[in-house]
């Protein structure tokens, strides 16, 4: 299996292509939550010359000063809980915020950003559950600001090759997929239990990683409504202290903390009659759940799995149709880039700002992703099929 936190740094390779970019004025940036992922967003606003990183909060006392320490930013005011930094804000005149916490306090620290009047990248999943999703949209369209959901690997070329393919018509109309993935031996916690804990992580496999499966293929096909669910989650391996992917001096301690998901399954029923078919895992006894597969009338694309630490595609794609009565075969090769989609996911955001755009990932569409796995979670819980609903925002 491969090293999970040596792919998951490769996001931290922030190589991307110069940009022009006027710098002219600077905005003004604050980081919440300055863990593990706040790394690559530090590393990526570092580079662009019309950002200077103003402050940042992290509940843990002195998290955010050697944070700060450790990029070589200097004068950045340091604050605990994200309330304490936006309690200054008149002193520190924040343009933009990255929310980097955990994801159940993604909602609370992005709805008091935007009450505040401060732009807002947001890291993936949105949030825990559906309602909170509601209100961050509320927020979101109350404050007139821009909000971006921090889903780089939908940057990445291939993510848009993919699209690309649906959406040239090849494939004819869309009626049923089946996307998911997952690890044999992945359930995250290298830097201890913020993913697992109930309390911290909220939802597990499920919000981590089948969020991003999700946007994959919804993105792909214009992210149409999800009208039903029927979910199941499970907890097996992550529950277990003999689950060998814990490092053995943690696993009574990992297991005792564990309070999420490590395995979910989805059937939900979409908009214009499209079925999707999702599994997701950060622990099986299997090498992958299936590949990922967009069925047409004219045609049907595979895009292979991969252990699915980051949302990455797994080789070469095939669309499969018939030429006549010839079944044709047709392979597209995967595409090689030095553009890092961390890179874009940050830059389009700050443009976004700068140029009164829409944002580059919109709450619009993820709120169906959002709504989807919370589905999946609210539908396990009850034991039956559920219908979601959706308020107008
Ligand atoms: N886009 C990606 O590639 C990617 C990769 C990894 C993680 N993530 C996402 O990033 C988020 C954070 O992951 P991580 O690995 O950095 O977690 P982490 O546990 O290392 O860091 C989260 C930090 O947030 C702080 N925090 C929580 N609530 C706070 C609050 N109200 N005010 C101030 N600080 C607060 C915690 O003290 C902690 O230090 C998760 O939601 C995860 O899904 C995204």
């Amino acid at each position: 299996m491969a090293d999970g936190k040596a792919i998951l740094d490769e996001f931290k390779n922030t190589n991307g292509p110069a940009k022009e970019i006027d710098s002219s004025k600077k905005l003004r940036v604050g980081i919440i939550g300055t863990g593990w992922i706040a790394d690559a967003h530090i590393q990526v606003y570092k580079k662009f010359p019309d950002v200077e990183i103003v402050a940042g909060a992290d509940l843990v006392p002195g998290k955010a000063e050697a944070f700060f320490k450790k990029h070589e930013i200097e004068g950045a005011k340091c604050y605990g809980e994200h309330t304490e930094m936006l309690a200054d804000q008149a002193n520190l005149k924040l343009d933009a915020v990255s929310v980097c916490t955990y994801n159940m306090t993604h909602a609370v620290c992005t709805i008091d950003s935007l009450k505040a009047g401060i732009n807002v990248l947001l890291e993936k999943p949105m949030c825990v559950t559906l309602e909170e999703g509601i209100e961050i949209m509320k927020a979101e369209k109350e404050s007139g600001k821009v909000l971006s959901i921090g889903f780089q690997p939908r940057f990445d070329p291939n993510m848009i090759m993919v699209k690309d393919i649906v959406q040239s018509g090849v494939l004819g109309d869309i009626y049923y997929i089946q996307t998911g993935g997952g690890r044999r031996r992945g359930i995250p916690t290298p830097f201890g239990t913020s993913f697992i804990a109930k309390e911290t992580g909220g939802i597990g496999a499920l919000g981590d990683i089948g969020c991003y499966s999700l946007d994959m293929v919804l993105n792909a096909i214009g992210y149409p409504k999800p009208l039903t669910v029927s979910g199941y989650t499970s907890d097996f391996f992550g529950t277990s202290p003999d689950y060998s992917g814990y490092r053995k001096d943690k696993r009574e301690e990992y297991a005792k903390a564990f309070g999420v998901d490590d395995f979910a399954a989805g059937f939900v029923r979409l908009e214009g009659g499209i079925i999707l078919d999702f599994r997701i895992a950060w622990a099986m006894n299997l090498d992958t759940p299936g590949d990922t597969i967009i069925m047409g009338t004219k045609g049907g694309l595979r895009i292979p799995s991969t252990e699915c630490w980051n949302g990455t595609i797994g080789g070469d794609l095939t669309i499969y149709s018939n030429i006549g009565d010839e079944k044709v075969e047709t392979k597209i090769p995967m595409k090689k880039s030095d553009v890092w989609c961390f890179d874009v996911k940050v830059r389009s955001f700050l443009d976004a700002i700068k140029e009164g755009a829409p944002a580059p990932v919109p709450t619009s569409q993820i709120i169906y992703n959002q709504a989807i796995l919370s589905g999946i979670k609210k539908s396990a819980d009850l034991g039956r099929e559920i219908e979601i609903e959706i308020p107008e925002i």
